[in-house]
């Protein structure tokens, strides 16, 4: 085999759905797989090269498929198997490929693995997952095995009644943390999770929480941060555990080596560029890139997520610098994003959402994601500069277990305080995994054109789908739609620029505004950007000849002006 000194992935831009919300094909509200086959040529015609799908296996979906029960199965309300082996060859033939995502640091509960596993403490699969005896406190009380606190609230262990043990579930209760020390778990989650797959032609996968299959045995407790609760964050005790290389090398051996797959990994807290490169390294072969998240984590509390501090300018631009020039002098590879389906609609969160603001800070978005280094990955609906749903939205809208779970924790623990909850609202009116889950809007017809289910889609629409929807986008020159499409040409023309360059960084101590450089040997860009509503100077970095303007979001603009306008942006090629 010839091993290609640039694999296909580093140049590649791609496309994330998450299949509930992208398109419902026959009217139960809900989307599936013949909808996203339907919306191929809308995807090629965008300019992206891959599609990463999010969980559509089988699944009672306790959190959206994140937990899953059979892993060869597609969830039927989403279609089947043979509609993913349609997506597959509808990708290949139109040049582009499928990642699937990996989500193999827990199960459903109601796999048949974890259902052996909790039938009695002597069957073959008990130790598949992490089991473990209570603990008695001084009053005799029964006490999980240790203070881990859940992704969504409460303790990581839960009690079985039937066997009279603890499991450890990191996230849902119904998502019981599977034991990647035993070397037969491994082996069938190889088999089943990936290898299917693989042999039926997907590209790779996007490897969910993949810092967190290795938690050592000893399991102690977490520090105290929250005062006054038991439970405690403790991903410092779970992420980045003691044969987590270990674990992925074998995988790299065993399975991914043996086919031309892509991965991106799921690296939340991992601050260290040192450690990231372990991860994505060339020579000991892990992951091919990953997502390190300080930028979406711009401003979350620190007790927890959804007690929002907010976040200046400075911050963005010392993480966006520092994970574009971390693999500088590697032969590691990094990513570009600034949404996922975890997280607020980045117009929302990081420019204006404004009916005046909002086209054009999306735009500029756009061109600062299109200049940055590493593999881009762009979210549905990000494309049309889809925002955050409205403050007005009360909880009873909202779906998702992590945010309903710490609302109803927080309402529980303080005695359903107005303010208290007041500032969850606001926390999540801005950091929301259900925001980007809103169901995609294509035009302007009831429910967006996402369903022709007569009471709706599974989840509220957008207040706003008639001024922000695919069909009215595609027929207007001047859209954010068709500013991505341009610019994503432009990212592919100047790749060695955009895609491999080196990052510059000029005024990290601006709160206004955002100037870096890309540079290639001789070759240069600077990317100048407003990230405030009123006018701005910007200090033009005292490097190269001539200027000229590669780009920019505001109409009419020459190039040699001083001055942005709001959330202006423009690309200049220097010489
Ligand atoms: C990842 C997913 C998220 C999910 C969690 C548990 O963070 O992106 O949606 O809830 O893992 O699988
Ligand atoms: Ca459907």
């Amino acid at each position: 085999m010839t091993i290609p000194t640039r694999p296909w992935w580093k140049d590649s831009t791609v496309y994330q759905i998450y299949p509930s919300s992208f398109l419902d094909s026959n009217g139960d509200g809900l989307g599936d797989i013949p909808g996203i086959v339907s919306k191929i040529d809308y995807l090629a015609s965008l300019g992206i090269d891959v599609i990463w799908l999010s969980p559509m296996y089988d699944s009672p979906q306790h959190d959206m498929g994140y937990d899953i029960s059979d892993y060869e199965a597609v969830y039927p309300p989403y279609g089947t198997v043979a509609d993913i082996e349609t997506l597959i060859s509808a990708c290949h033939s139109r040049g582009m490929k499928l990642i699937l995502d990996l989500v193999v640091n827990h199960t459903s509960d109601e796999h048949k693995w974890f259902q052996e596993s909790r039938s009695s403490k002597d069957n073959a699969k008990r130790d598949w997952y992490i089991w473990r005896p209570a603990k008695y406190n001084e009053k005799g009380e029964r006490m999980p095995p240790n203070n881990w606190r859940s992704f969504f609230s409460g303790s990581a262990w839960a009690w079985d009644e039937h066997t009279q043990e603890y499991y450890l579930h990191l996230f849902a209760t119904q998502q019981p943390d599977l034991n990647w020390e035993n070397p037969a778990t491994r082996q069938a989650i190889y088999d089943s999770a990936m290898k299917f797959w693989l042999d039926k032609g997907v590209d790779g996968f996007r490897v969910d929480t993949v810092n967190m299959y290795s938690k050592g045995t000893e399991l102690p407790d977490a520090p105290i941060i929250d005062e006054g609760i038991f439970e405690q964050p403790a991903s410092g005790l779970f992420c980045n555990g003691p044969r987590m290389h270990e674990f992925l090398r074998e995988m790299n051996t065993q399975v991914l080596g043996k086919y031309d797959a892509m991965t991106v990994g799921e690296l939340p807290h991992t601050p260290d560029p040192a450690h990231v490169l372990r991860y994505i390294g060339s020579g000991d072969k892990q992951l091919d890139m990953v997502f390190q998240f300080d930028i979406v984590d711009l401003g979350i509390g620190h007790t927890h997520k959804y007690e929002y501090q907010g976040y200046k300018l400075p911050e963005l631009k010392a993480v966006v610098a520092k994970w574009q020039s971390f693999i500088e002098g590697s032969d590691g590879w990094t990513t570009a994003f600034c949404e996922n389906h975890d997280q607020g609609r980045s117009v929302s969160r990081f420019a204006s959402d404004a009916p005046e603001w909002r086209e054009r800070s999306a735009k500029m978005l756009a061109l600062m994601m299109c200049a940055l280094t590493g593999t881009l990955f762009i979210y549905q609906g990000q494309e049309i500069g889809m925002i955050n749903a409205p403050a007005s939205w009360p909880i009873e809208d909202y779906k998702d277990i992590e945010s309903i779970n710490y609302y109803n924790s927080v309402a529980a623990r303080t005695n359903n305080d107005p303010e208290a909850l007041d500032r969850v609202m606001k926390s999540i009116q801005i950091l929301g995994r259900d925001h980007a889950r809103i169901p995609m809007q294509w035009d302007d017809s009831p429910y967006a054109g996402f369903t022709t289910k007569k009471d709706g889609a599974w989840m509220r629409v957008h207040d706003e789908y008639r001024s922000i929807n695919v069909a009215s986008q595609i027929s207007n020159p001047k859209s954010v739609l068709n500013f991505w499409k341009k610019m994503l040409k432009v990212r592919k023309e100047y790749r060695e620029l955009f895609i491999h360059g080196a990052f510059e960084a000029y005024d990290m101590d601006d709160e206004k505004t955002f100037v870096f450089g890309k540079r290639i040997g001789e070759s240069r860009a600077i990317v100048v950007l407003n990230f405030t509503g009123v006018e701005q100077e910007f200090k033009r970095p005292g490097v190269g000849g001539k200027w000229e303007l590669l780009a920019g979001n505001v109409e009419g603009v020459d190039g040699t002006e001083g001055k942005l306008s709001p959330w202006e942006g423009r690309i200049y090629l220097v010489k």
